[in-house]
């Protein structure tokens, strides 16, 4: 064949798709934290990560839910709306920055989806823990995400994988009202001076 089908190229990106959350489930072992999905869809995805994390909370970001029943997120966890009204405050209602993001949002307008991947990605990172992972079906730019290997059997372009780089001492978020700060600046120690007598 001289190209690729549509379907060859289904399969190809679904398989990926299935091998980066199974993989980014291993990455995230060890850490605390709700899983995201942006993009709900028929709710395939959601469905394969309710497999994958089952004591984890799994909120849903959609447009629509138009899913299949069996697959349609309780209403604490199905959050309803454009990306770009519901996903600036969202972290309000999550309560805590998730472990692991998955995006599936891409559609056949290439210009829309690329513009929306631009806008997502910081907002990803806003809702993502210092070292979780992120998996998604479109490329994403942001600080803050760096790009880390796929599994063995997908090929580069057809999914894409970032961890979120841990947060720089200095950017630490402040410690609470009422709590003594602790300076760990070092100051130089002038001597002292000697009274004179007089
Ligand atoms: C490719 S489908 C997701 C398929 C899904 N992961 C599955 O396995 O069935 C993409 C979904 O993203 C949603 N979506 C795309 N852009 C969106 C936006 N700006 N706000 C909210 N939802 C959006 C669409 O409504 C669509 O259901």
């Amino acid at each position: 064949m001289s190209r690729e089908s549509r379907l060859e190229s289904f399969i190809h990106r679904i398989t990926a798709q299935r091998a980066c959350l199974n993989y980014a489930a291993l990455l995230v072992r060890g850490q605390g934290g709700p899983v995201i999905e942006l993009g709900l869809g028929n709710g395939r995805t959601y469905d394969h990560l309710r497999l994958l994390f089952p004591d984890r909370d799994i909120f849903v970001f959609e447009r629509r839910i138009e899913a299949h029943p069996d697959c349609v997120p309780d209403a604490r966890h199905a959050i309803v709306g454009d990306f770009r009204v519901t996903m600036p405050n969202a972290l309000a209602r999550i309560g805590r920055r998730a472990a692991f993001i998955h995006g599936d949002f891409g559609s056949a307008d290439k210009v829309k989806t690329a513009a929306l991947a631009r806008w997502l990605g910081p907002r990803i990172v806003a809702l993502a823990a210092p070292g979780a992972i992120v998996a998604t079906d479109q490329v994403l730019t942001a600080p803050g995400l760096e790009p880390i290997p796929l599994p063995a059997a997908v090929s580069a372009g057809r999914y894409f994988m970032y961890r979120v780089k841990p947060v720089p001492v200095r950017n630490r978020p402040t410690p609470a009202r009422g709590r003594r700060r602790v300076s760990t600046r070092v100051r130089a120690v002038r001597p002292r001076r000697r009274r004179r007598r007089s």
